[in-house]
């Protein structure tokens, strides 16, 4: 997708660097970060420069690759697996990266590793790209079924991003709508701020101005008026870990967008590529939730008068916070799953139907 008019992928790899655009600086700077070494992808993840559950699990397949460049050994390799996999604990992405990659690399011993390794990585970010194009194309289908009826602008609320900055091209919230968008049906989107770290207001509000699709930015406790209020046709946001029974954990805020769509019935999608799903777990109470950092609470960045990124403390020096980066919505409020091969039902049956 384009910023400042021209073409882009979140991530790219050219002589033997791993290109980045570090989204820590987006939207106030445009930052093209090269990272070398595996320790520079590990970083990258864990500050999140990179974020996004397909982006941070194709990072990572190339930090695998730049671990062989530094080091071609076998134990080199595994350890670095294992701390990439550590980098995040919720998407699930990254853990099927990484195993993907160490599948084709473990035990390979000839000088052909490298190759090995760059074309895995690759088809990592390839297929992510076309899967999350089926995606736009398979969720298309709703949004023009709304417009149809309603013949007038399409209103949808996102959480987060789950842009195409959050993946390698096109995003799989934002699909849908990039879709309908060149399409030439009107649509236009309410992007949640996603307190603490913004990626709403800092990225999904950013990526769409930069396509040209018209948003607002919205507090994230406005949804349920403007749900409320008849101003929100659907509901479409991603997930970082799909369970097997269709539960969905998503950014923190998710689960109480998803009540008050149910309460208003507005229909609530999600969706994901199948590297998301997470088919050996069931159970939500199973899934590591991330509980980052207090200072992204009490502590927020913007320009100065001046210009200048700035960092400012805005609690109370003394109190205690607490930060959890996501929460679990419970399949049944949700209407839908957006996948790459199709709408399923958010059910095990509906899965398994979908994934034969
Ligand atoms: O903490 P982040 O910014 O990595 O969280 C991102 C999200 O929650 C996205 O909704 C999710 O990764 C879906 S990505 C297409």
């Amino acid at each position: 997708m384009k910023i400042a008019n021209k073409e882009y992928c979140t991530i790219w790899f050219e002589n033997n660097i791993v290109k980045i655009i570090d989204q820590t600086k987006l939207p106030h700077q445009f930052v093209i970060k090269d990272l070398k070494k595996v320790d520079d992808v590990f970083n990258a993840i864990k500050t999140m420069e990179v974020r996004g559950a397909p982006l941070i699990g194709a990072t990572a397949a190339y930090g695998l690759v730049l671990a062989i460049l530094e080091n071609n050994d076998q134990s080199f390799l595994s350890k670095s697996a294992e701390n990439l996999i550590n980098s995040r604990p919720t998407a699930i992405n990254l853990k099927w990266a990484v195993d993907r990659m160490m599948n084709k690399l473990s035990g390979v011993n000839s000088e052909k590793i490298l190759e090995i390794a760059k074309n895995e990585a690759k088809e990592i970010c390839e297929e992510d790209i076309s899967f999350c194009k089926n995606i736009g194309l398979n969720g298309l289908r709703i949004i023009e079924e709304i417009y149809n009826k309603k013949k007038d602008t399409v209103n949808i609320l996102t959480h987060c991003n789950a842009g195409w900055l959050a993946t390698i091209n096109w995003g799989t919230a934002t699909s849908p709508i990039y879709h309908a968008h060149k399409k030439g049906i009107p649509v236009h989107v309410w992007a949640d701020e996603t307190r603490p770290r913004n990626q709403g207001a800092n990225l999904t509000s950013y990526e769409l101005n930069e396509e040209g699709v018209k948003n607002t930015i919205i507090a994230d406790n406005t949804g349920g008026i403007l749900m409320q209020r008849g101003e929100v046709d659907m509901c479409i946001v991603g997930t970082d870990r799909t369970l097997s029974n269709g539960d969905v954990c998503n950014k923190v805020g998710t689960y109480l967008k998803a009540l008050a769509a149910y309460d208003n019935n507005i229909p609530f999608y999600v969706a994901l590529p199948s590297s998301t799903i997470d088919w050996s777990n069931k159970n939500h109470k199973e899934i590591p939730i991330e509980e980052r950092d207090t200072e992204e609470l009490s502590n927020m960045e913007g320009l100065d008068e001046q210009g200048k990124i700035k960092k400012i403390q805005i609690y109370p020096k003394n109190s205690k916070a607490m930060n959890l980066a996501f929460d679990v919505t419970p399949a049944k409020y949700i209407t839908g799953l957006i996948t790459e091969k199709g709408i399923c039902d958010a059910s095990e049956k509906g899965l398994k139907d979908l994934f034969k």
